[in-house]
């Protein structure tokens, strides 16, 4: 599994490094040594994700990496220069990175140094369990003056990086080894580890639950499903005077990979598709990450893991199933099968009577019909529940854009034989009748919101920040969320 690079604050460059990183803003503050004249020739103006190579002192090679213009830097301006960093050190065993210490006048060193490091981290992954050996970025010293807040920063922002780069390894393995029962070992492993609670539920105990949409999703499998929950109680104090804390439940869509059932997916439209574990992959990641983060809020996670196959006993179109709270569901189409996994999850989050649940979910193709690669889509059924996560998405550099739930939509899911049916009349709006499909599945007057990650799970492209393949993206959102997390308001 991949490893994120030690990352450490030093206040005097490491004499032994093989690359140097500077960061350089527009207005070129603090950039001593550097040869504008002649990256003014070249044509390297600083902006923000780009970066050159120059010889340095000796066989040493330094990296220059834009900031932009020094009036508009924000945490995300480091978490974005970070990855270009790395990227670029990539090839090199050590780098150190020249911190700019003037830019303490404009930002909070903590947030600076937290945003450096998650860029760091995440510049320097590579998924290569599968690859033969290629040099790693292993050290990184940052070197700054400005001491304990920074290095404070970069610790949790490495924590953090970490968390994503977990992420990202359980999206990018393969269906046919991350099959539900690998993937359940290797993160109960890690949470027993973190010191977090752990419930694995094998397909008895699902049965058993009443789990009906994750059990009809499997049918077509030969492997069996788990249903994963995990707990942090926080040590010592909570935020709350009665001393219970907040409690938010974490629900993650974990198709191991979705085939589309009997309603089966083109060639092209399965390629990506052990991505549809993206959601869960996020909540699981976030949750191993609560210990080291000291985070001060009960957490509850609960991820349904199958793949969504087309065997001989696989769910047939016009089957119906009864889910975990009572409700009976006409199955139309096989390859919505995220909602219905999502609806006994939610459900089983719900008993736990948690002050808000959020579910993250690679659930909708309209959804990136409508907001693309980079935004995902946001909907909920509380203002100050839904506020929090976008602020949190906000600072974590993650976007999110909110999504309505149109009450008319609702009688597209009207069935004529279940209580609902699992697809909405046509194409149109169609993350929004899986958001209300979602909804049926939540208590009246529970904060709950939910997030389509269809389009920001997986990238396609080769930038900077991801790099192709899983994203981890929503880990950052979840954890800056828990970290900020009170009982929302009622409304
Ligand atoms: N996992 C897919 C959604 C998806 C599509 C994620 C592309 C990432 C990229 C989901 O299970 C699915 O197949 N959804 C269907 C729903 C439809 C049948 C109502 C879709 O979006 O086409
Ligand atoms: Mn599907
Ligand atoms: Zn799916």
């Amino acid at each position: 599994m991949a490893d994120v690079p030690k990352i450490k604050v030093s206040a005097k460059p490491p004499i032994r490094t093989d690359a140097l990183v500077m960061l350089l803003d527009t207005d070129r503050v603090d950039t001593d040594g550097v040869d504008w004249g002649y990256l003014d020739r070249i044509g390297f103006e600083a902006k923000p994700g780009t970066h050159v190579m120059v010889p340095g002192d000796g066989n040493l090679v330094r990296i220059l990496v834009g900031l932009g213009d020094r009036a508009e830097v924000t945490p995300d301006t480091f978490r974005r220069a970070g990855a270009v960093a790395a990227k670029a050190g990539a090839k090199f065993g050590r780098i150190n990175v020249d911190f700019p210490d003037a830019s303490s006048e404009l930002l909070d060193p903590r947030a600076m140094g937290q945003a450096l490091a998650e860029g760091l981290a995440s510049g320097a992954y590579s998924y290569d369990r599968y690859k033969s050996s290629e040099v790693k970025l292993r050290d990184i010293v940052v070197v700054s003056k400005l001491g304990r807040e920074l290095s404070s920063g970069v610790q949790r922002g490495r924590v953090v990086g970490e968390a994503v780069a977990f992420a990202r390894d359980l999206v990018n393995e393969p269906g046919g080894s991350a099959t539900p029962a690998a993937l359940a070992k290797t993160v109960a492993e890690r949470a027993m580890a973190a010191g977090l609670g752990v419930k694995l539920m094998d397909e008895k105990a699902i049965a058993k639950a009443g789990m009906g949409g994750l059990i009809a999703v499997n049918k077509g499998s030969t492997q069996p499903p788990r249903f994963i929950q995990l707990t942090y109680q926080p040590s010592g104090g909570s935020q709350n005077s009665d001393g219970s804390g907040a409690h938010l439940a974490l629900v993650g869509k974990g198709i191991t990979f979705d085939s589309g059932g009997l309603s089966l997916k083109s060639g092209d439209g399965m390629m990506t598709m052990k991505m549809d574990k993206g959601g869960g992959a996020a909540v699981l990641a976030a949750m191993c990450a609560l210990p080291a983060l000291k985070v001060r809020q009960r957490v509850s996670a609960y991820v349904p893991l199958t793949d969504n196959m087309p065997g001989p006993d696989a769910q047939r179109p016009g089957d119906v199933f009864t889910a975990h709270n009572g409700k009976t569901v006409e199955v139309l189409n096989t390859d919505a099968e995220g909602r219905l996994v999502l609806a006994d999850a939610l459900s089983v989050a719900a008993d736990a009577e948690p002050d808000a649940i959020i579910d993250l979910a690679t659930l909708t193709g309209a959804v990136m019909v409508a907001l693309g690669q980079r935004i995902a889509g946001l909907m909920g059924n509380n203002t100050d529940f839904s506020g929090q996560i976008s602020d949190a998405a906000k600072w974590a550099g993650e976007s999110v854009w909110e999504l309505p739930l149109p009450e008319e939509y609702r009688s597209a899911l009207d069935s004529p034989v279940a209580d609902l049916k699992n697809i909405g009349g046509d194409r149109y709006g169609g993350a929004l009748t899986a958001g209300l499909f979602l909804s049926e599945f939540v208590p009246e007057g529970m904060p709950w919101a939910h997030l389509d990650i269809a389009g920001t799970a997986w990238s396609d492209s080769d930038t900077a920040e991801a790099g192709k393949g899983g994203t981890g993206f929503g880990v950052r959102t979840l954890l800056r969320l828990v970290e900020r997390f009170s009982v929302p308001a009622a409304g």
